[in-house]
């Protein structure tokens, strides 16, 4: 047998490790970063693998059978990814979503929703729990989730006609599995299910007013997202992304709609509704119209890696505090200052520089979307 170089793909991204602090101040929940936004969504990674090859998030080209993906010891096992939420519970977070990769990937993943599921803020209630998911294995696994305690589920996908379907998955997956696992997913009664439809211009948006009609009045929440320049490996041109502004233009032509208000502080998506009644709609601008001013996401890489922005490229290496003896007390400590100190606004900065350019950019490696997440 011949030796493989295998690139050690837990040191792809720059991170380091937090300092502890030697006072830990126990959290307070109240922590603010530099412009002034609180922490309350932890999006955790639960793999960087997936069965689906998106051209917008893990193209076959750069992904292909030669691509280092995390060796299982590189990633965090669900007692460390509990702990890690518990900690961040205890910093503000009240919201959890499980992505990927796929995170339905993840053996037992319903094993770690039990064990999120039974984390209480400290007034006690439940935490917002949800998973978003490309829809492949949804059919077979919602009952399982449903009953683990997972309170949401979020469905990609991107067409309904299965020829557009199959060419974006880029893995000749048939849309008509997708729908069904929609459905299972309402049938088991997740409430609302809603699907994220990355748009791109000149691939996929003719299914726009499509996909508008095939959800409208069945109680599923369907959002249009611009296609973002998000990791390195997409090829991203503005000239690709449709304006939210013109999504809302060709579905008020078939179907008339009014804005609405927004749930929640820091919601990533304009909320929408029929005029008739028939349900809401949402539209996720992060390149015409960047939500940082509010953004109170956190997230966790698979391997443990915090980070701070969608578009960052240095992460906060907790696995290593996790891994370290450290305390829960200690560990929280050094979070806090991680927080304290953010002042990420990526696409506010880019927008600001004006369509197409990378006013922001580093210079580094950005971090993938399939390493971190949506
Ligand atoms: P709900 O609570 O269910 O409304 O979910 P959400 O809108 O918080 O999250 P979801 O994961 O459904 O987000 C939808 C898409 O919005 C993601 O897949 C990303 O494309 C984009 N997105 C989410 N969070 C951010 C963010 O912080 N920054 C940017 N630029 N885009 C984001
Ligand atoms: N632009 C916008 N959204 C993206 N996603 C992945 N890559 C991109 C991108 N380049 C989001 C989509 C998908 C989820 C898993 O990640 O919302 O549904
Ligand atoms: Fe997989 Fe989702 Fe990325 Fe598509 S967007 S490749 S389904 S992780
Ligand atoms: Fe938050 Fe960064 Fe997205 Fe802005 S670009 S909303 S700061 S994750």
């Amino acid at each position: 047998m011949t030796d493989r170089v295998i690139p050690l793909a837990d040191h792809r991204y720059a991170a380091s490790v937090p300092r502890v602090p030697s006072l830990a101040a126990a959290p307070s929940g109240l922590l603010s970063d530099r412009l002034g936004r609180p922490l309350r969504d932890l999006r955790i990674s639960v793999t960087d693998r997936c069965n689906f090859r998106c051209g917008y998030c893990m193209p076959r080209e750069v992904f292909d059978k030669d691509y280092a993906f995390l060796p299982h010891s590189s990633l965090l096992s669900f007692e460390e990814i509990t702990r890690t939420a518990r900690l961040f519970v205890a910093h503000g977070v009240r919201k959890i979503r499980l992505t990927g990769g796929e995170p339905l990937l993840r053996k037992d993943v319903e094993r770690l929703i039990e064990m999120l599921a039974a984390l209480r803020t400290p007034d006690g209630a439940p935490l917002d729990l949800t998973l978003t998911t490309n829809g492949s294995l949804l059919a077979r696994k919602a009952r399982a989730l449903k009953d683990a305690g997972l309170t949401r589920v979020t469905v990609s996908l991107d067409a309904l006609d299965d020829a557009i379907f199959r060419r974006m998955n880029d893995a000749d997956f048939p849309v008509a599995d997708v729908l069904r696992s929609i459905e299972e997913a309402q049938r088991v009664g997740f409430a609302p299910v809603k699907v994220n439809m990355v748009v791109k211009r000149g691939t996929n948006d003719d299914e726009i007013v499509p996909m508008a009609r095939h959800f409208r009045g069945s109680g599923i929440v369907l959002r249009f997202i611009e296609y973002m320049d998000v990791g390195a490996s997409n090829g991203w041109r503005m000239d690709e992304v449709l304006p939210s502004a013109q999504v809302i233009e060709r579905i008020a032509a078939a179907h008339p709609v009014e804005a609405i208000d927004a749930q929640a502080v820091g919601e990533t998506a304009e909320r929408w509704r029929y005029v008739d009644g028939q349900g809401e709609i949402g539209v996720i601008s992060s390149v015409t119209q960047a939500f940082c001013r509010d953004c109170n996401r956190a997230r966790l890489s698979t391997e443990g890696k915090l980070f701070l922005c969608l578009f960052a490229s240095h992460g906060h290496d907790l696995r290593a505090l996790l891994r370290g003896g450290y305390s829960d007390p200690q560990i929280a400590a050094a979070i806090a200052p991680i927080w304290q100190q953010r002042a990420d606004r990526y696409s506010e900065l880019r927008g600001a520089a004006g369509p197409g350019t990378e006013a922001a950019d580093t210079g580094r490696r950005r971090v993938e979307m399939h390493y971190i997440g949506g």
